[in-house]
């Protein structure tokens, strides 16, 4: 088990990417605090880390809320004392052109990903120093090293492997570590809303991925386990791209310069 006894805080954990962390780390031994708006899906994901004999508690929490922050880390400390790895990945995510959003719907972008990541490690950062040691893992996107639309969206997920490089610099001599993982398309609730619109949509965006396929949150859960646990003990300051190939080069640019047809042309 190689999270035995570690308490880890995860945001956004009722769905998802953030559930499926919990889950594995829960069958690594943590104990795994869900934090999150979604009290039935909150509730649902630490009925199934009890179900694995394992220990979970869930506090409603706001992230975008320094308040609800301070709440969270305090009954944090007080159900197990300790707080060793925290999981930013909770998200805000709306809008797409610049010339087609608000000032409003800006700033809930840039304070649904890149403030309440700053507000969470703030607000952890100081216990991690006292215990000399703590694990920070905040997932970003493909969409901060790529421009893919959803600007605002994209612009907080950019900010957050800045935040992380940063962390990473100047609390490393305190023995904490702070990562960043960039998913590529990953099969969660939140892209329900947009199958129900486009039903083809993965099988078309799955022919972009070297791979084939979109990825799972099990996928990235799994990232999450690497880099919180003591199997990364000297990986700090990075960014673990886990995008099934999407970002590692342009196919379909190099066979049209060869006047070659894409692979799934060719199928
Ligand atoms: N799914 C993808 O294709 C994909 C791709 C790249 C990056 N990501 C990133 O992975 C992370 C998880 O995404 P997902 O697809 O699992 O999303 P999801 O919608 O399934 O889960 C997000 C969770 O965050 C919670 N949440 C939202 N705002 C909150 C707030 N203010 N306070 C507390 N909780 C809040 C929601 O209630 C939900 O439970 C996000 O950071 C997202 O940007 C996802």
């Amino acid at each position: 088990m190689q999270l035995l006894n570690r308490t880890a805080i995860i945001t956004g954990a009722a769905s998802g990417i953030g559930r499926a962390t919990a889950l594995r780390f829960a069958s690594e031994g943590a104990k795994v605090v869900v934090a999150d708006i979604n009290d039935t899906g909150g509730s649902e994901t630490v009925q199934q880390i009890k179900a694995q004999g394992a220990s979970g508690l869930f506090i409603h929490t706001d992230v975008t809320v320094a308040a609800e922050i301070e709440k969270l880390v305090s009954q944090t400390r007080a159900a197990y004392d300790r707080i060793d790895i925290l999981i930013n990945n909770a998200m805000f995510c709306e809008g797409d052109d610049i010339l087609t959003i608000d000032e409003e719907l800006w700033d809930k972008n840039i304070r649904g990903c890149l403030s309440q990541t700053f507000l969470c490690c703030k607000a952890v950062l100081p216990h991690m120093m006292s215990q000399g040691k703590g694990a920070i893992v905040n997932i970003a996107s493909v969409n901060a090293l790529l421009g893919l639309s959803e600007e605002a969206y994209s612009a907080a997920k950019a900010g957050i492997i800045s935040l992380t490089q940063n962390i990473a610099v100047r609390y490393g001599e305190h023995g904490i570590r702070a990562n960043a993982i960039s998913p590529g398309s990953i099969q969660t609730p939140s892209w329900v809303s947009i199958l129900e619109k486009d039903p083809d949509l993965f099988e078309r965006l799955s022919k972009w991925y070297p791979l084939k396929r979109i990825g799972q949150p099990e996928e990235i859960a799994a990232a999450s386990l690497f880099l919180a646990s003591d199997e990364a003990s000297f990986v700090t300051g990075t960014n673990l791209v886990v995008d099934g190939g999407l970002t590692a080069g342009l196919k379909r640019m190099g066979d049209e310069l060869v006047g070659e047809p894409s692979s799934d042309q060719r199928i």
